[in-house]
């Protein structure tokens, strides 16, 4: 085997509490992830030199060893002292800094498949400790499940295994916004110094267990109001189009509702198909928004 094709699946948070601040300049959180059907492709190919290369016809990406993709395989060279090199394909659908963990996911994919094609056999928790030197986002991608809870920086992963049987489908709208990560993390540090965080910033209305648990008995209805994210007042005040997504969404009647991540992607939650796709087509109406629909893989 000298080659390998992998789906890098997207991500959402359906929750994320900040619960507070770390010695480290990271923050604590409590978040479910869910993966999704929305994914780039990765090829990998051996090389006969211990090159490493990113190839990719995506502008907004880098090529260099700035790419996490290049820092994983790079991580898993000089960790095993390796004289290997590979060329890493990637066809690029997930939006860039759009919330839903692309680069991670990406970087995941690459220590995945270079645990096949360098023979390291490495199992899930060796492989997520590599994982969490990348990036907090990069270990959920490592697990193979549909759903996680993150602790910690949100890289200490328990799978959701009571959510095997769950499938959701979404529309997701990703306005034309990048949006920094660390300048959230940053601003809601000031927000939460200066006492003038919001009830809705610091206490969600329900938490993690009876999320976890209405979406077990499949009461998808009672996911309203559940779907929480300490981010979302944080990056909406910086970008009023997150707002303006959610009043639409509001105006459409979809109640389940929530930013991911650090932003800018907004999602819809939905029980069917249909819906997601006749609502997409009623949100691509604004031509500033890229709309998808997607399900839980
Ligand atoms: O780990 P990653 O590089 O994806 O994180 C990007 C930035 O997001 C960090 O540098 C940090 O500022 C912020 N962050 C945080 N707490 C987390 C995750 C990310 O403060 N749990």
């Amino acid at each position: 085997m000298n080659s390998l094709v992998l789906d890098s699946y997207a991500k959402l948070n359906l929750y994320l509490k900040v619960v507070g601040k770390r010695e480290d300049n990271y923050h604590d959180l409590e978040t479910i992830f869910e993966r999704i059907s929305l994914c780039d492709k990765i090829t990998l190919t051996l090389r006969r030199d211990n090159e490493i290369r990113v190839i990719s016809s995506c502008q907004n990406i880098p090529k260099d060893s700035s790419n996490l993709a290049y820092k994983s395989a790079k991580l898993l060279r000089d960790s095993f002292d390796l004289d290997k090199g590979v060329d890493i394909r990637i066809v690029k659908r997930i939006p860039v800094g759009s919330g839903m963990g692309g680069g991670s996911s990406n970087a995941a994919s690459v220590l995945t498949g270079l645990n096949k094609l360098w023979r390291l056999n490495l199992n899930e928790r060796e492989l997520a400790s590599f994982a969490r030197k990348l990036g907090a986002d990069v270990p959920f991608f490592i697990y193979n499940t549909p759903f996680a809870l993150g602790t910690e920086r949100g890289d200490k992963i328990k799978k959701l295994t009571k959510l095997d049987k769950v499938k959701l489908w979404h529309v997701l709208v990703v306005p034309k916004i990048k949006v920094s990560t660390p300048l959230i993390f940053e601003k809601l540090d000031e927000v939460c110094a200066s006492g003038n965080a919001t009830e809705t910033l610091t206490i969600p209305e329900f938490d993690v267990k009876l999320l976890t648990s209405a979406l077990s008995r499949k009461e998808f209805s009672l996911t309203r109001g559940r779907l929480f994210n300490s981010l979302e007042e944080i990056t909406s005040g910086l970008y009023p189009e997150i707002r303006k997504i959610k009043e639409k969404f509001s105006k459409l009647g979809v109640k389940s509702v929530l930013m991911s991540g650090s932003g800018s992607t907004v999602f819809g939650a939905v029980d069917s198909r249909k819906e997601a796709v006749s609502l997409s087509r009623q949100l691509e109406v604004n031509k500033f928004w890229q709309v998808f629909v997607t399900h839980t893989v």
